[in-house]
């Protein structure tokens, strides 16, 4: 069972970036999977990694969407990014030092909760109509 299932109500209709959402999804259920089978340190970080990765480069594309079609949203939106990016960086520096599949799967969860909350939310802003 995959951590997270996409449901076509998170489509925004901005092709690039429902593109990179259902991306962030595979990347997020291939962490959750790694960690249940539990798999060794370099196949889980690899997988943390490539999150990471492209967490960041989605938020940045986001962010570029937004300022070109000039959302009124952007500040508070990109500091949600920028609070949930470090929030993820420190959790995946953590793991440099102890590596626990219990606080992986912990962090799994917590990314799933915060992407579903912010599809659904700040990312919807984004095509609502008078913003
Ligand atoms: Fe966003
Ligand atoms: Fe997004």
């Amino acid at each position: 069972m995959p951590l997270l299932n996409w449901k076509d109500e998170y489509l925004l209709g901005i092709e690039a970036l429902d593109f990179e959402h259902q991306d962030l999804f595979d990347c997020i259920n291939q962490v959750y999977a790694q960690c249940s089978r539990k798999a060794d340190y370099d196949t889980v970080a690899d997988c943390l990694g490539r999150l990471h990765t492209r967490l960041a480069a989605h938020f940045a594309l986001e962010e570029n969407t937004m300022r070109e079609m000039k959302n009124p949203h952007y500040a508070a939106h990109k500091a949600e990014h920028d609070r949930f990016l470090d929030e993820v960086t420190g959790a995946v520096a953590a793991f440099e030092g102890e590596f626990d599949h219990a606080q992986i799967d912990k962090l799994a969860h917590r990314v799933q909760e915060w992407i579903e909350g912010h599809i659904t939310t700040f990312d919807r802003q984004l095509v609502e109509r008078g913003h």
